[in-house]
C-alpha cells in the first residue's frame, strides 16, 4: 500500500531541490500530481527544475512553488515556511535534503566547518522546527525525511566536517522520531534517508553509483513499509555490506580498537575477514 502522504492534492516540500536527489524527487511527486515545492538558492539551476517539474506537473506552474531560500539561515527556513503555509495550507512531506561539501579535514578553516554545520545540520533541525508544529496541527499523516549519509556513520576520512554533521543528522532525526511517537495525537513520523553513492551534481553516470531516480524509488517502497533507516545500496556495495560496515564501526568501541580502525593498517587484515 502507498503511504497516504503520496497522493494527488498533497504537498510536498524539498530543500536543494535543483538538483540530484532532490529533484528526482521534485519530479516524482509533481508527477504524482502533488503540489510541489522546490527551495534552493537562487540562480539557473533553480529556474530551469522550477522549468522541468513545471513540465510534468497537471496543473504547472500552479501547482508549484519555486522559492529562492538559504536554508543555512533560519529566517529563510521560516520564510519558507510560512510560503508553504500560505500558498498551499499545508505540508505533508518534509525533506530536508539540501547539502554543502564545503568542510574539510580537522584543521580546515572553522568558517568551513560553520557552513557546512548550517547546511547540512542546522537546516534540518531549523526545518523541523519550523514544520512539525504546523504539520502536527493538520492532524492527518505526515512525514519528515531528513538525509544523512554513511560517512554520518562510518566517517571515513576525507570530509570530517560533512561526517560529523550527518552523525548528527542522524542522532537528531532518532531523537525527532522518538518525541514525535511520543507526542499525543501526532501523525507526524520522522525518517533518516541515506543514499549509497548517487550520481548527482548534473555529473555524467559513474559506474557503480546509483542514479537520483533509484534513490526516490526506493525511499518510497521504504516509506511505504514505514521503515526508519532508508539505508540504500548502490551498484558496488550491498546492503549486507553495509551492515557489516555499521557493525565494525561501532566495534571499534565495543572492541577497544584504534577510531576509525576500517582505515588503519593494523587492523586491514582483521577487517577484510570481518566484511568476508
Ligand atoms: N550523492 C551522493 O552520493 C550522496 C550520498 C550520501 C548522501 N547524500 C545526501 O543526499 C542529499 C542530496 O545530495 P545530492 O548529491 O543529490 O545533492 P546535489 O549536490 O546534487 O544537490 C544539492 C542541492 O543543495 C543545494 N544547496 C546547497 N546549499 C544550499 C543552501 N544553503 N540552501 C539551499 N539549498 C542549498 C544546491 O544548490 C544543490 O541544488 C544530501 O543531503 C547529501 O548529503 C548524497
Amino acid at each position: 500500500m502507498p503511504h497516504p502522504v503520496f497522493s494527488p492534492g498533497h504537498v510536498a516540500v524539498i530543500t536543494g531541490a535543483a538538483s540530484g536527489i532532490g529533484l528526482a524527487a521534485a519530479r516524482h511527486f509533481a508527477g504524482l500530481g502533488m503540489k510541489t515545492v522546490l527551495a534552493d538558492l537562487p540562480g539557473p539551476a533553480l529556474e530551469a527544475a522550477g522549468a522541468e517539474v513545471a513540465a510534468i506537473a497537471p496543473g504547472g506552474r500552479a501547482d508549484l512553488l519555486v522559492m529562492d531560500c538559504d536554508v543555512g539561515k533560519q529566517d529563510r527556513i521560516a520564510a519558507l515556511c510560512d510560503a508553504v503555509y500560505d500558498r498551499f495550507g499545508a505540508c505533508d512531506l518534509l525533506m530536508n535534503n539540501a547539502v554543502t561539501r564545503r568542510g574539510g579535514g580537522a584543521f580546515a578553516p572553522f568558517d568551513d566547518w560553520h557552513d557546512s554545520f548550517e547546511v547540512n545540520l542546522f537546516s534540518v533541525v531549523g526545518g523541523s522546527q519550523a514544520f512539525a508544529p504546523r504539520m502536527i496541527a493538520q492532524d492527518a499523516p505526515a512525514l519528515i525525511v531528513n538525509t544523512g549519509s554513511k560517512q554520518g556513520m562510518t566517517n571515513p576520512p576525507g570530509n570530517l566536517a560533512y561526517n560529523t554533521a550527518k552523525a548528527a543528522v542522524k542522532h537528531f532525526t532518532e531523537g525527532l522520531q522518538h518525541e514525535l511517537r511520543n507526542t499525543e495525537g501526532c501523525r507526524v513520523s520522522a525518517h533518516l534517508l541515506v543514499p549509497g553513492w548517487t550520481t548527482t551534481q548534473g555529473r555524467a553516470q559513474q559506474p557503480g553509483a546509483w542514479l537520483p531516480e533509484q534513490v526516490v524509488d526506493y525511499m518510497l517502497a521504504a516509506l511505504d513499509r514505514g521503515d526508519f533507516y532508508i539505508v540504500c545500496p548502490d551498484d558496488d556495495v550491498t546492503p549486507a555490506m553495509d551492515r557489516k560496515r555499521i557493525l565494525w564501526a561501532a566495534g571499534d568501541i565495543t572492541e577497544n580498537r584504534a577510531p576509525l580502525s576500517r582505515w588503519h593498517p593494523d587492523y586491514a587484515d582483521a577487517f577484510e575477514k570481518f566484511e568476508g
